[in-house]
């Protein structure tokens, strides 16, 4: 008679657990996959639903899309997702089509209807943390949306009134002052500002933010267009929210991006995405700007490791607009894994597409049938299966927290060495050799290029001699792998 009260008792105490309650150093061990929920997979599991990303509109990607292809982004190591903001959000078509991608938020306490249920929502962390995995949800702090030049404050919930948001004027992106209280958008699209230094407004921010990692489990926040809102109003909010933050400044200036640190746990490391892209997709890009600019980050930055260490979002044209050479892209996945931050995919790298500038880069996932092979999935999968075999046998000085060393290696080559890891990655190209020579190995010592299965010894100096064919290689000492299942050891 007992069994039903004491069911009754374990359900609650696991509805009453406290959510995982991520923090900073839970997340660095994390590899994330960034999904625009929209795009990702549709609750029919369609491989065929058509989906032009020129048109913006809402393509049928869900949350329980989403979890019924869980083992498509499991199955290549990573553990934690970033998902599209999940409130509601302006309806209908505007002149700048649908809010598919979810950066036009009108209702704070609903949830998107396009993406699916609060249970679907609900069905989505925990099947994530079924698996493990850290589930990290967008939210759009700065503004609200509106269609149209008329701001009709009656249809925001909660800030229902002209009061909650600074007047109105066009933001003058040379002026830090302009950029934090003027508005976004257009006429076709007004993004109201929000006052978010009224003391009511900060307090129903935090609020929401706190009760929905509860009510929801969410693990993590990205944090949307944070050079718009004041520094101080940062740390105001990630101090009352115990999970892990990581905002987007978009710059590539490590004097402008490291300083937000002070107020968040980690930001994308924009500066150094923009010129490892540069560097690795550009002939004759120059591998010592890379080396400079991960040094400043490393410098100025409090933490360097908590940042967003990613090659491609939702914002910027996919690196396979730039190149088509899967080699250059391979070294470019190499360094989007294993050097310093928290390793970010956005969904599609895997598949090398090729979409330029928003929209184009958001393509429908299922149209490439989820396909392992022939992209870049087996890279990524070895990838990030040695960063968490590393991560979890603990076998060193932890890894994460560890800073990574950058030498060039001639013009066209450089290596990173990050631990007991050591990549070794050239912008040479498809087929070209590049031959070097890498230093500071043991005496003798067995390696293993984990991506090719191959077995290499350093001389008796502790050099390596290799030529390279414009592939990537990343070493690790065999004596380690023993017991791994990394190839086959
Ligand atoms: C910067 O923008 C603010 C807000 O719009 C404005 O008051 C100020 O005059 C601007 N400063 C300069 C130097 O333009």
């Amino acid at each position: 008679m007992y069994t039903p009260v004491f069911i009754l008792f374990l359900s609650l105490f696991y509805a009453l657990q406290p959510c995982s309650a991520a923090g900073a150093s839970d997340w660095r061990s994390r590899s994330i996959y960034q999904i625009m929920t929209d795009r990702f997979a549709r609750s029919d599991g369609s491989l065929i639903a058509p989906c032009d990303p020129k048109e913006r509109r809402y393509c049928g990607g869900t949350w329980s899309g989403i979890t019924k292809r869980l083992d498509y982004i499991q199955n290549m190591g990573f553990t934690a997702i970033w998902i599209s903001p999940i409130v509601q959000q302006i309806s209908g078509e505007t002149y700048e089509g649908e809010a598919y991608h979810g950066y036009w938020p009108q209702n704070l306490y609903a949830l998107n209807p396009h993406f699916g249920s609060e249970q679907d929502l609900k069905d989505l962390v925990n099947a994530c943390h079924a698996r493990g995995m850290y589930l990290m949800v967008d939210v759009v702090i700065n503004h609200f949306a509106n269609q149209g030049e008329i701001v009709k404050y009656e249809n925001f919930v909660p800030f229902s009134n002209e009061r909650f948001f600074h007047s109105r004027c066009p933001i003058d992106w040379g002026n830090q002052t302009s950029i934090e209280y003027c508005w976004m958008g257009d006429g076709f699209v007004t993004l109201p500002d929000i006052n978010t230094e009224d003391p009511q407004v900060i307090d129903t921010w935090k609020k929401y933010l706190n009760s929905a990692v509860s009510q929801y489990g969410i693990d993590g926040y990205r944090l949307d267009a944070v050079r718009n809102i004041p520094k101080p109003v940062w740390s105001d909010i990630t101090r009352s929210v115990g999970v892990y933050m990581q905002g987007e400044v978009w710059d590539k200036n490590p004097n402008i991006i490291c300083p937000y640190q002070e107020h968040m746990g980690g930001l994308h490391n924009y500066p150094f995405k923009e010129m490892a892209t540069t560097v690795f997709t550009t002939p004759g890009g120059n591998l010592a700007d890379l080396v400079e600019v991960a040094h400043q980050m490393q410098i100025q930055c409090k933490d360097v490791t908590l940042f967003g260490l990613f090659m491609e979002n939702h914002d910027n044209p996919r690196l396979g607009s730039f190149t088509n050479d899967m080699a250059r892209l391979r070294n470019l996945a190499v360094l989007n894994i294993l050097t310093d931050g928290i390793p970010i995919v956005y969904f599609g790298q895997e598949q090398a597409l090729a979409g330029s500038l928003d929209p184009l880069n958001r393509e429908a996932l299922w149209l490439t049938r989820y396909s392992t092979t022939n992209n870049l999935v087996p890279t990524f999968t070895a990838l990030n299966n040695l960063r968490n075999y590393i991560i979890k046998s603990k076998s060193n000085a932890p890894f994460v927290s560890t800073l990574a060393t950058y030498s060039l290696l001639g013009n066209n080559a450089m290596s990173v060495r990050k631990g007991n890891v050591v990549l070794v990655i050239t912008n040479s190209g498809q087929g070209v050799n590049t031959d070097v020579v890498v230093e500071g190995f043991g005496a003798g010592v067995e390696l293993v290029d984990v991506l090719a299965c191959r077995v290499m010894h350093a001389d008796g100096s502790g050099r390596l001699k290799v030529t390279l064919v414009g592939e990537p290689i990343v070493l690790y000492p065999a004596s380690l792998l023993t017991g791994s299942g990394i190839c086959s050891m």
